[in-house]
């Protein structure tokens, strides 16, 4: 195919991408949006075998049939529960892959610039390894906390702020030696040398993060794959990787925003990290269980459904817990059935409930609940006063009062959904157990909160035939 051509549909593939996006932004045109980044996506991988750029369709073969199907299997076996930590484990190939392309590009005698472009060049190489292999280890670190394999907690060193200046001095240092190299094997040692560096960076940065964090550091390293992937396109002088990079890119470092105001954290005090850290005396008396005094009151499916019967107004806040025991569709029912006898039913959504953006919106759109019954944060918190029973169904870091009362609680500051503020709170688990965060909640000792012990599916099933 000419070049023209593979410009063309590139330049179409890209505008199916900024079509996709903006679906993406609503629920209503969101399965529109996915279809656009699917086409687009199918139009620029054909535009790019057709390409001159490839000349051997074997090695694409061995390559993209493997992925292909990989990718296919893990889509079909992947549990909701499990995507943050596989879109965690996709983005650290992305970070992958830029690195291999420094490397390639800039070893490849066939790429051939003159003496003028080569500073350019050699800028793109190492800008891209770097960013690459940061993304790399720092993505494979949050697929570790992410699936539990690593501590959620904060992973401080000492004079890890030092530590870092140290680690980036040394990266401009060598970025020096690697463009002014007079021999490859004095800029390829450079070169090497900045990677490990790098990769040393992004375990460091991540691990450093605390359990509540987290989100910030997904959507930021969301960003960061997309800025590795346009780095990728400069190396190749491919302007759809550039144009899908920046995308990426942008929209990751958008939502990074997003998730700090609504955690209300600065965004360099988070990348900073600590947060989580049991660092003061009132911290640590309300880490881990050690020090929430006071008596729990438990209850029964039979007792919390007659008070739903005699409710007006009932909230349920769903949190990962619900995603865990796949409650949703129970979740639905319920709704469904206090709908049918007249009282009303309202979701309070807390933005990093959950593990990944939006997890809770999706679980409960595919469970059929209905759209205009669901509703952010912001917009419900001061409504908690006016409602009767508030059912919170595994949700735990999002509706601690500590939040909110306690200076010294390494989550203090972040906003929470104000559940105890309602007549009667009732808190769906199976243990006194914290949450991501590891942070006591004084939420299950207050006078007006009954703990529904137990696997929330199970007890919404058996809510479920309770109310019926
Ligand atoms: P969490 O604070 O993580 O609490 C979930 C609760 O669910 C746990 O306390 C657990 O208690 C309960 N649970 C687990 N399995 C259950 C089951 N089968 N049945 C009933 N309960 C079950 O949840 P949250 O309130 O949604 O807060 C989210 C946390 O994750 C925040 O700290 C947030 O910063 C962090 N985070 C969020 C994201 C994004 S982007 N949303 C990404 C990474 C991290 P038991 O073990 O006692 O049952």
């Amino acid at each position: 195919m000419s070049s023209q051509w593979v410009h063309a549909i590139y330049l179409g593939a890209a505008v199916l991408f900024i079509l996709a996006l903006s679906g993406l932004s609503n629920k209503d045109s969101a399965k529109r949006g996915n279809v656009l980044g699917i086409l687009g996506m199918a139009l620029a991988v054909l535009a790019t075998i057709c390409s001159d750029a490839v000349n051997s369709y074997w090695i694409i073969a061995v390559c993209l049939a493997p992925g292909a199907v990989l990718g296919f299997v893990l889509a079909k076996r992947v549990q909701m529960t499990q995507m943050p930590q596989l879109v965690a484990l996709l983005h650290s190939l992305v970070g992958l892959a830029a690195v291999c392309v420094g490397y390639s590009t800039y070893l490849d005698p066939a790429v051939a610039v003159s003496a003028a472009e080569k500073t350019i060049h050699d800028l793109e190489v190492y800008l891209g390894v770097f960013i690459g292999a940061m993304t790399f280890t720092g993505s494979v670190m949050a697929f570790g906390k992410l699936s539990a394999l690593i501590s959620s907690r904060p992973f401080l060193l000492p004079m890890r702020h030092g530590l870092n200046v140290v680690l980036m001095l040394l990266v401009l240092v060598l970025g020096i030696q690697f463009v002014g190299a007079e021999s490859t094997a004095w800029a390829i040692s450079g070169l090497v040398a900045m990677t490990v560096i790098a990769m040393v960076f992004g375990i460091h940065m991540v691990i450093a993060i605390g359990g509540a964090d987290m989100p910030v550091v997904i959507s930021m390293l969301n960003s960061y794959s997309g800025w590795a992937a346009a780095a990728t396109g400069f190396m190749l002088s491919n302007d759809l990787l550039i144009v899908t990079g920046a995308l990426v890119g942008s929209s990751g470092a958008i939502l990074s925003y997003i998730m700090c105001e609504a955690m209300n954290r600065h965004f360099v005090s988070v990348i900073l990290g600590g947060f989580g850290a049991s660092s003061s005396a009132s911290a640590s008396s309300t880490v881990d269980g050690e020090g929430v005094a006071g008596d729990v009151i438990a209850t029964t499916v039979e007792e919390v459904a007659e008070r739903l019967l005699q409710a007006k107004k009932v909230m349920i806040v769903p949190g990962y817990g619900m995603a865990m025991s796949q409650a949703q569709r129970a979740v639905s029912e319920v709704t469904r059935l206090l709908m049918g006898k007249g009282i009303s039913v309202l979701f309070g959504i807390h933005p990093v409930a959950g593990r990944m953006p939006g997890h809770m919106n999706v679980l409960l759109a595919e469970a059929k609940v209905p759209y205009d019954v669901v509703f952010e944060m912001e917009e419900i918190n001061d409504d908690f006063p006016n409602i009767d029973v508030t059912l919170v169904i595994g949700a735990n870091d999002t509706v601690n009062p500590a939040a909110l009362e306690d200076p010294g609680s390494p989550i203090s500051g972040m906003p929470v959904l104000e559940v105890w503020k309602s007549k009667m709170c009732v808190v769906l688990k199976r243990s006194m157990a914290t949450g991501y965060a590891g942070v006591e909640n004084p939420l299950f000792y207050k006078e007006n909160t009954r703990m529904l012990f137990g696997d929330a599916k199970h007890n919404m099933d058996e809510m479920v035939k309770a109310l019926g």
